[in-house]
């Protein structure tokens, strides 16, 4: 069945011959643009619009260097469309594309008819002008033929290469025939390649219609627009009547690509927002122009920008649209983002209301809440200072500041005066009175270890009570006690004014008290002889001191042991002037509550109810007694009679008995001698009778010399010079430093019942009453 035409037919029933090389966008929807000739040029013909670059007359089409009037139309009957220059005038133009570069035109369609005597009648064969400058269409367009005894061959020229295809379409009766497809049997299609130039088409018959001749005297081929022919079974007779069907055209401008076409300025058809396009169809180059997007008209005269918000429907939905040059932009309204393909649609998150107002409702609550926090904390803060300089101003700190102001600018002072401490400054020097740093505590209050700024080490003072100090009255004492600068005196630095109670600061001793050393309590102890008598020694010399050396007496009032402090180097320093009171200077004796500490307190006061510096002197008597027998004043664990041990000792020492009550460790080394002339020395200061009793001065020097005895005694005691500073004493002392033995024993302790007593404490005041006396 197969027919054999030329050297390169291959035929195949009712199938593609050869598939397109190329394929169309087949979704771009072509629009005609509104119509744009040339100014001054004919922009119809029939009822068609022609767009420029195709026009009609000179100057109206474009028209390049060699390839003249290939986009002439000829305009030759007003209710017809034009044909092209080129073509036969039966070759009418229906429609441009510009866009894609294609023009649709009117083809005749090829009969080949007989007679029922099987003699042909008719056989046409249209074609085109011999040179056409544009190609037929492959991808929009099929080649089809219709006849039940038909064979078709169609022949065209890409350049100068052939190509022959065809298809054939047999049938016997009119019943055969496939009403609904172009399948063979009736009517046969095939593809056409694209890019071919002329084209003949050639229509044979087997039979010449002679069986069929009946229903289908005739054979039809032509090339249509691909879905402009559908073949059924009426097609016999539709197809006697027509002549002629819509056929695609690709066409270009000039004969060069883009690339080339640009760099000529004088040739080249692209206008103003237009970019330039390939035309790959045809077997020689040449390009097309489009508009680029956002922008419409005609790409050879210029595209303008179209207003897509002027269109029907707002392209930006329910939004407000800005035209830009070839774009626009939405502004959404209140419950709807542009969705980023320029179109407002709803947004559910910006529409949750509810969400926003318990967000804002969280936020400024929140926010609310900071601001009372702050405005607490500054309040705070601000009663805080206020409350510090309150107490500044009633514990009489102007007045101190301008006391020690008045002592600083007086030429004859050359001493320290104390210094006023800031809350702040001993808060920071504590660790915040942190824990580890307590040193003691007692029943007036704490002390604390401190380090300042400056790198002193301090003993803070704090007070317990919360009775009001007469702040006058305090405020001389702290003049008076820190112009008191003695060796064997614990310096008073400075105050602090700023809290309720005012904070005393004292210089710090670090090597316990006497108390810890006689009765070996935290691993201090036992003390040699000769450094019991160095303390003795130098704590007489601080009372003496006291009593004589300043411009107003002292009277300490509670000398005693665990008021004497030892620094590392054994040297003592009479502490707590915490009860000492200042002797006004139209008295001698001064009124006040019982005070002092049980087992040292001068038995005189408890008829005459004051305390002079004899009181001192018997204290000190005890604490002599003390250093002798390492007994404690008061031992409550003791019958009555031998409770208090300055009572004990007078007896003893009056019967001539001292040897039980003296202390193992210093009778063991000999030196009886001496031992009996500290007990007589002891013995004096505890007389009944203040009178009687030597005075601070007379123990000073009788201790003095007694130690100076000590140092002359063979058997490696120290060497005392003849010198009797505080230096000659102290240096050969601190060989002794050796012989303190570590038996520390805590358990033997005992409470004494009226008084907070604490053994690690230096500044220990122990008081029958507190320390303010009510006056
Ligand atoms: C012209 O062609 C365009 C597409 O290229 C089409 O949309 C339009 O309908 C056609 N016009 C006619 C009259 O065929
Ligand atoms: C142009 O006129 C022809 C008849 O001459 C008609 O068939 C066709 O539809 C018309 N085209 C347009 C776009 O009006
Ligand atoms: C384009 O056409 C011109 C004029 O006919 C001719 O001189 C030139 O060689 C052609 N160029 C190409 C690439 O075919
Ligand atoms: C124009 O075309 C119409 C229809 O094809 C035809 O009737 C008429 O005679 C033509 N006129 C001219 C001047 O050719
Ligand atoms: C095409 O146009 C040219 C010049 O305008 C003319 O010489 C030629 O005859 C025309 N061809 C046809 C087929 O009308
Ligand atoms: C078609 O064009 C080719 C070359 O351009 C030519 O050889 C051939 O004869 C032409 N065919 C017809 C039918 O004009
Ligand atoms: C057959 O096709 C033509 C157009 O191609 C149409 O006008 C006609 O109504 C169709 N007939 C049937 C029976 O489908
Ligand atoms: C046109 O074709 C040429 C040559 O094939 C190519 O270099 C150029 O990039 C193409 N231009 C475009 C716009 O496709
Ligand atoms: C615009 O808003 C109205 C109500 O405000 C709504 O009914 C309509 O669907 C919205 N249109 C679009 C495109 O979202
Ligand atoms: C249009 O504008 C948007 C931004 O508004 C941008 O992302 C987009 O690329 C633009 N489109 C064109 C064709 O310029």
């Amino acid at each position: 069945m197969a027919l054999v035409h030329g050297k390169m037919l291959l035929m195949k029933l009712s199938l593609f011959l050869l598939a397109a090389a190329t394929t169309l966008l087949a979704a771009a929807a072509d629009k005609l643009l509104p119509p744009q000739a040339k100014p001054n040029c004919p922009d119809h013909c029939g009822n068609l619009t022609i767009p420029y670059p195709f026009g009609i007359g000179d100057g109206c089409y474009i028209s390049l260097k060699g390839l003249e009037n290939q986009h002439k139309l000829i305009c030759d009957n007003s209710t017809e469309p034009p044909s092209l220059n080129w073509t036969n005038s039966g070759v009418r133009i229906t429609n441009f594309s510009l866009a894609e570069g294609e023009l649709q035109v009117m083809n005749e369609i090829s009969k080949d008819c007989y007679n029922n005597l099987g003699g042909r009648v008719l056989n046409t064969k249209p074609g085109l002008s011999m040179n056409p400058p544009f190609t037929i269409s492959g991808a929009k367009n099929k080649f089809i033929a219709i006849g039940c005894d038909t064979s078709a061959v169609f022949r065209g020229f890409r350049g100068e290469q052939e190509f022959i295809t065809g298809c054939m379409s047999v049938c016997n009766n009119i019943g055969a025939v496939d009403q609904n497809s172009c399948s063979g049997v009736g009517c046969c299609k095939t593809d056409i390649p694209d890019g071919l130039k002329n084209r003949t088409v050639r229509l044979g018959s087997y039979y010449n219609h002679m069986e069929i001749w009946e229903f289908n005297p005739c054979s039809y081929a032509f090339i249509v627009q691909d879905g402009h022919f559908e073949f059924n079974g009426t097609s016999f007779e539709q197809l006697e009547n027509i002549e002629q069907l819509p056929m695609i055209f690709n066409w270009q401008i000039g004969n060069e690509t883009c690339d080339v076409a640009e760099k000529s300025t004088v040739d080249y058809a692209c206008q103003a927002n237009t970019m330039c396009v390939n035309q790959t169809k045809g077997p020689r180059s040449g390009y097309y122009c489009q508009c680029l997007p956002g922008y419409e008209g005609n790409p050879y005269l210029g595209c303008q920008d179209v207003d897509e918000c002027s269109a029907e429907i707002n392209p930006c939905g329910n939004g407000t649209c800005h035209n830009s040059p070839g774009n626009y932009s939405c502004t959404c309204i209140k419950g709807f983002r542009n969705d980023g393909l320029w179109k407002c649609i709803a947004h559910p998150k910006a529409n949750n209301t509810p969400l926003k107002i318990s967000l804002g409702i969280c936020i400024s609550f929140f926010v609310v809440l900071v601001g009372i926090f702050w405005i607490y904390r500054e309040d705070k803060r601000r009663k805080f200072n206020k409350l510090r300089e309150k107490y500044f101003e009633v514990n009489g700190g102007p007045k101190l500041k301008l006391k020690l102001q008045q002592l600083a600018s007086q030429k004859e002072y050359l001493g320290t005066t104390a210094q006023i401490f800031t809350a702040e400054e001993l808060k920071k020097a504590t660790n915040d009175y942190h824990e580890s740093k307590k040193i003691g505590e007692g029943g007036y209050g704490i002390v604390y270890q401190g380090r300042l700024d400056d790198k002193r080490e301090v003993a803070i003072k704090t007070s317990k009570m919360s009775a009001q100090i007469q702040s006058d009255q305090f405020v001389n004492e702290v003049i008076v006690l820190s112009q008191i600068s003695h060796k064997n005196v614990v310096k008073l630095l400075g105050c602090c004014l700023e809290t309720k109670m005012p904070m005393l600061v004292y210089e710090f001793v670090g090597n316990g008290t006497l108390y810890e050393h006689i009765h070996k309590i935290n691993a201090k102890g036992p003390l040699s002889l000769a450094l019991r008598l160095k303390i003795a020694a130098e704590t007489a010399r601080a009372l003496s001191y006291l009593h004589n050396s300043t411009s107003t007496q002292i009277v300490h009032r509670d000398v005693k042991a665990t008021n004497i402090l030892l620094d590392e180097k054994f040297t003592a320093k009479v502490s707590d002037f915490g009860a000492s009171r200042l002797v006004p200077e139209d008295q001698t004796q001064l009124s006040t509550l019982v005070q002092g500490t049980m087992g040292y307190l001068d038995p005189e006061y408890l008829q005459s109810n004051t305390l002079t510096e004899k009181s001192d002197v018997y204290s000190f008597g005890v604490v002599l007694v003390e250093l002798l027998t390492a007994k404690k004043a008061v031992s409550f664990d003791k019958p009555e009679a031998e409770r208090n041990l300055a009572n004990v000792f007078v007896s003893t020492f009056e019967k001539g008995q001292l040897d039980p009550i003296l202390d193992d460790e210093i009778v063991k080394d000999g030196n009886r001698e001496i031992i009996i002339k500290v007990a007589n020395l002891a013995g004096r200061c505890l007389s009944v009778k203040r009178d009687e009793r030597p005075t601070m001065k007379d123990v000073e020097t009788e201790l003095d010399g007694i130690l100076k005895t000590l140092a002359k005694q063979p058997g490696g005691k120290p060497h005392s010079s003849s010198k009797e500073t505080d230096h000659s004493v102290e240096s050969p002392l601190n060989s002794y430093v050796v012989e303190v033995r570590g038996e520390g024993d805590g358990g033997s302790t005992s409470i004494i019942a009226s008084a907070e007593y604490d053994a690690s404490m230096q500044n220990q005041s122990q008081m029958l009453k507190p320390f303010d006396d009510g006056r």
